[in-house]
């Protein structure tokens, strides 16, 4: 190989070592998708939900009791919603106790639990492993 294509190889090399650097670094990371969904009436609901202690009971992306169910989609799971909530928070059930909230307390919770359920899946069930090794969730 002559000196002239080492260099060039070598000088190539450099290049792309710079060109890919400054993609990594300049690219970004995702935005958090739940952002515009932490309101204020959303950061009043993540205080309430830790000064009620629900994760006595509940976990939010997996973590947390285990006597009530996982409440990180709750909101989005079918048959569930924002008024099945609600109904829980007004009432609490036998197993659940009635916490007897205030409508505003219950709005914040509830706002809580939606920001949760964009930001978050739980459990995670199905995924697939990419050619180059990372995993995309289903
Ligand atoms: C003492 C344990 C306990 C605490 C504390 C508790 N929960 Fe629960 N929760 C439960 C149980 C158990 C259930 C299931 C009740 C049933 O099916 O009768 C439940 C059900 C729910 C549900 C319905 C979930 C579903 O998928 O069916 C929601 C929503 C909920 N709780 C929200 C909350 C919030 C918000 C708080 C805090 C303010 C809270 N819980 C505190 C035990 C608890």
């Amino acid at each position: 190989m002559s000196t002239q294509t080492r260099r060039f190889i070598f000088w190539f090399l450099i290049a792309l070592f710079f060109i890919h650097t400054s993609l990594v670094f300049t690219i970004g990371t995702d935005e958090d998708n739940g952002k515009e969904l932490m309101t204020e009436d959303a950061q009043a609901g993540k205080l309430l939900y830790q000064k009620y202690n629900c994760t006595a009971c509940h976990q939010l992306y997996g973590l947390g009791g285990y006597m009530g169910p996982d409440l990180t989609n709750m909101v989005s799971s079918p048959g569930k919603g924002e008024m099945y909530a609600r109904a829980f928070l007004q009432a609490g059930t036998q197993r659940m106790p009635n916490f007897n909230l205030l409508e505003d307390e219950i709005k914040s919770l509830v706002a809580y639990l939606k920001y949760v359920d964009k930001t978050g899946t739980s459990p995670v069930k199905k995924f697939e492993i990419n050619f180059d090794g990372t995993i995309t969730q289903k």
